[in-house]
């Protein structure tokens, strides 16, 4: 259990912030430096040094990758919760994805699709567990936390920034896979700082919460087999009956709503111990939902958006530069957000009424485009403010929502399952990027004054509901004074 950390040495925070601060950056370098050529890379022709895979497959794998990326959260969270720990958890993690940054600078099917699966059990592993060891740098009643989770995620868009400005101009302008190594000396220049910082974090993150009992210690190796020989089978089962990564990334959506079925059943039925602990886990689940719907919304930054950047605007730059508006947004953003809130304390948004505003501003930004895309009708360009503002109003909506989420997630998770419940939350995170992609099937089908107003309507909807539960949903989040020992 963590106690309050009176440290102040990085902007006020804990120095383990520092170090998470800059392990995640260097992660999320390797992550948006590989996004953003991996469908370039893949449709490039052979003779171009690319893979010469068809538009279909080349996105098929694109949104399995960025999906799996946010789902391997949940073992990795669990893994970490019950046989590593959370450092080993992130020192592991980095080490695989370096060694698949790596791999990928060899050509061949067998080291591309070798090192993709070494970065995604990778991110799995370090993006879920480094987030979790945030929170524990912060006790219970320690106002900074919130502020604290804002300025580590300005590291996240510094790495998310800066990637694809170096690993693209490497990619396109040497070779298409000389950037790889380049991310993977990064993570591993990271994951040496991160060891060195080591003594900075309370000593909860250097081993797993121990079991209660001889039968929970045996659950775990249980629980560990049976979950690995599951992966396995999935595995072994996409190869051998789905006929085409195109069908499998189709059939996918049915196995995020199975997984995301069984984990918030789970979670609500058995995840709590105590009535304080049901009532938490009980609030993670309805943050998931409005968490899912706004990853939804959002992450069309990289479909919808991108093809009315690329079709519907008249761009003074090459279209693929708006995909960095929201980092160059939330980098002078994050600190105001993080400063907001330490100066209100007591009085500042409660979690639900940070997440309905942070529904709220996605909506709004798509309203906005609505009325730009009124005047693109008939195939007019428009002027690049309406994205611009749309960027600005998503990355508010973000900051309001998404380092919010993080902080939440350590706060209302009990602490033998901290990892999970990060977990949970990449998950709506992985079913938003989903949702988000299969949306773009939607480009061309619907006019797009009525694809965006639909979207945003329906964002701005749901969070005027929320809207009305935002006091039961935070008295839910309440410690009850005789368990308050039971959760973080
Ligand atoms: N933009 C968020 C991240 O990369 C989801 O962590």
């Amino acid at each position: 259990m963590s106690s309050t950390n009176p440290e102040t040495a990085f902007f006020g925070h804990p120095r383990g912030l520092s170090t998470l601060f800059f392990t995640e950056m260097w992660e999320r370098f390797s992550y948006y430096g590989l996004r953003a050529i991996l469908v370039l890379y893949m449709v490039a022709p052979v003779e171009q040094g690319g893979l010469g895979f068809s538009i279909p497959k080349a996105s098929a794998i694109y949104s399995l990758f960025a999906s799996l990326n946010y789902l391997l959260a949940l073992p990795g969270g669990w893994l970490a919760d019950n046989i590593i720990g959370l450092r080993n958890g992130v020192i592991y993690g980095g080490m695989l994805i370096a060694a698949g940054n790596g791999l990928m600078f060899f050509p061949g099917l067998g080291p591309f699709y070798g090192g993709l699966t070494l970065i995604i059990l990778g991110t799995g592993l370090l993006k879920t567990n480094a987030s979790t060891m945030v929170g524990t740098l912060y006790g219970p009643e320690d106002g900074r936390r919130d502020s604290g989770f804002s300025i580590y995620y300005m590291g996240i868009n510094i790495g998310a920034l800066v990637a694809p400005l170096i690993v693209g101009s490497i990619a396109q302008g040497i070779n298409w896979r000389y950037g790889f190594p380049v991310a993977s000396a990064f993570m591993a220049i990271g994951l040496v700082q991160f060891y060195l910082g080591g003594k900075h974090f309370p000593r909860l993150v250097f081993a797993a919460a121990p079991a209660a009992s001889a039968v929970e210690q045996r659950q775990r190796a249980l629980y560990l087999r049976l979950g690995l020989a599951a992966m396995v089978a999935v595995v072994a089962a996409a190869f051998l009956l789905v006929p085409s990564v195109e069908a499998l990334a189709d059939s996918f959506g049915a196995i995020l709503v199975g997984i995301v079925a069984f984990v918030l059943g789970y979670l609500l039925l058995k995840g709590g111990a105590n009535t304080s602990e049901r009532r938490k886990l009980a609030v993670v689940c309805i943050l998931f939902f409005i968490s899912t719907l706004f990853w939804s919304s959002f992450e069309q930054a990289g479909s919808t958006l991108n093809l009315f950047a690329e079709n519907n605007t008249k761009n003074p730059f090459p279209s693929t530069w708006y995909q960095s508006f929201n980092s160059a947004f939330l980098i002078p953003l994050a600190p105001v957000f993080a400063a907001l809130w330490i100066r209100m304390g007591q009085r500042q948004p409660s979690v639900p009424a940070k997440f309905t505003i942070g529904l709220l501003f996605v909506g709004l930004g798509y309203v906005l485009l609505m009325v730009g895309a009124q005047s693109a009708a008939g195939g007019t360009k428009v002027s690049p403010l309406w994205l611009t503002g749309t960027y600005l109003l998503h990355t508010i909506g973000e900051l309001c929502l998404s380092p919010v989420g993080l902080s939440a997630m350590t706060k209302l998770a009990p602490a033998r399952m901290a990892g999970f419940i990060m977990g949970v939350f990449f998950l709506s995170i992985s079913s938003g990027n989903y949702i988000g992609g299969r949306l773009a099937g939607f480009y061309e089908k619907l006019p797009l004054p009525q694809l965006f107003g639909g979207v945003g309507g329906f964002c701005i909807v749901v969070a005027l509901l929320f809207a009305l539960f935002i006091k039961p949903v935070a008295r839910l989040m309440e410690d009850e004074p005789a368990s308050s020992g039971a959760s973080r």
